[in-house]
C-alpha cells in the first residue's frame, strides 16, 4: 500500500513514517524540504500520484486565529483536491475537542484545527478519517521551552490526558492502513492519566537537569482547565505513562 505522509519530518510525521515503514508500507515522504508546499500546493499532485492513503501531519505554530484557519484551511484544501484527483482516501491528525466551539473560544490555534477538519469533510465526505489525539508528552517539553523567561518556564494549566507521540503514531498507522477504525470518520485518541501539561512539564525539566520554576500563565480560557479536551468516551486509551516516556527518553 503506498502511503503519502506530509509533514514527514515533524515530530509525529517521522514516527508516522516509522511505524508505517516497519509495516511494509511503501511510504512516500513529503515536506517543503522535499519540495512539496502543501500552501502553494506546489508538488503535490506528483507526491499523491499512485497513492492509496494521504496522511496530513502538517503544523504551523501560531496563536493567531486569522493565520491559523488561513494555514490549516489552504492546506487541507489543496491536499483534499490532490487526494480526490488521485483517488486516495486521507487520514488527518487533529486534537480531541478542539473543533468544538466552547473549547476553541479563546484558542486561534484550534480555531485553525476547525477549519482544517471542515475543509476536508467538505471537500472529500467519508474519505477523510480524523485521528484525534488528546495534547502529547511532548507538548509540555515544547510549550515550556518556547515560553521560557530566562530560566523561567511558563505556560498554561492544561488538564488532560497526555500520551506519548509513539503511541498516537501506531494509531495513525492502524487508520492508515485499514488494520483498526476502517470506516470511522473519527477515532478520538487519549493517554492512560488524566494530569496537568504543567506538571509533565515540570516533570520533563527536572529529568532533564533544567533549573527555575514553570509558572502558570492565564491563556486559553476555562476549556484548557476544566476537562474539556479529553474526549469522554475515548475510542483508544494509550498505553505509555509518564514515568515510562521519561524512563525510555532518559535511558
Ligand atoms: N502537539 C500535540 O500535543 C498535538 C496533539 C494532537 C494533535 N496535534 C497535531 O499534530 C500535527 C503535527 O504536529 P507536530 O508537532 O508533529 O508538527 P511539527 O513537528 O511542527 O512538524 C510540522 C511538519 O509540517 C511540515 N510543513 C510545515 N509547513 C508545510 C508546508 N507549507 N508544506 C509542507 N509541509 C509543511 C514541516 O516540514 P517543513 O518545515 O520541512 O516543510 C514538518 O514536517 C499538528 O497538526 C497538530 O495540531 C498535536
Amino acid at each position: 500500500m503506498k502511503v503519502v505522509v506530509i509533514g514527514s519530518t515533524g515530530t509525529m510525521g517521522a514516527l508516522v513514517v516509522n511505524q508505517l515503514g516497519e509495516r511494509g508500507a511503501d511510504v512516500v515522504e513529503a515536506h517543503r524540504g522535499n519540495g512539496v508546499d502543501a500552501q502553494t500546493g506546489v508538488g503535490l499532485a506528483d507526491a499523491v500520484t499512485g497513492a492509496d492513503v494521504v496522511v496530513d501531519c502538517l503544523n504551523s505554530l501560531t496563536q493567531s486565529a486569522s493565520k491559523a484557519k488561513a494555514f490549516f484551511g489552504t492546506a487541507a484544501r489543496n491536499i483534499a483536491e490532490a487526494a480526490k484527483a488521485a483517488g486516495a482516501r486521507v487520514v488527518c491528525l487533529s486534537i480531541c475537542n478542539a473543533a468544538d466551539p466552547a473549547v476553541n473560544r479563546r484558542m486561534g490555534y484550534y480555531q485553525g484545527k476547525a477549519e482544517q477538519e471542515a475543509v476536508y469533510r467538505e471537500v472529500l465526505g467519508d474519505r477523510v478519517t480524523f485521528v484525534r489525539t488528546t495534547q502529547w508528552f511532548e507538548l509540555g517539553d515544547t510549550l515550556g521551552d518556547q515560553m521560557a523567561l530566562g530560566p523561567v518556564a511558563v505556560m498554561p494549566h492544561m488538564v488532560t490526558a497526555p500520551l506519548a507521540a509513539s503511541d498516537g503514531a501506531v494509531v495513525i498507522a492502524d487508520a492508515a492502513l485499514g488494520t483498526a477504525h476502517r470506516g470511522k470518520p473519527v477515532v478520538e485518541v487519549r493517554g492512560p492519566q488524566e494530569m496537568d501539561l504543567l506538571d509533565v512539564a515540570r516533570a520533563s525539566r527536572t529529568a532533564r537537569g533544567l533549573r527555575g520554576a514553570v509558572v502558570p500563565i492565564r491563556f486559553g480560557g476555562k476549556a484548557l482547565r476544566d476537562g474539556s479536551l479529553i474526549p469522554d468516551p475515548a475510542d483508544v486509551v494509550t498505553p505509555m505513562t509518564l514515568e515510562q516516556w521519561l524512563a525510555a527518553k532518559h535511558a
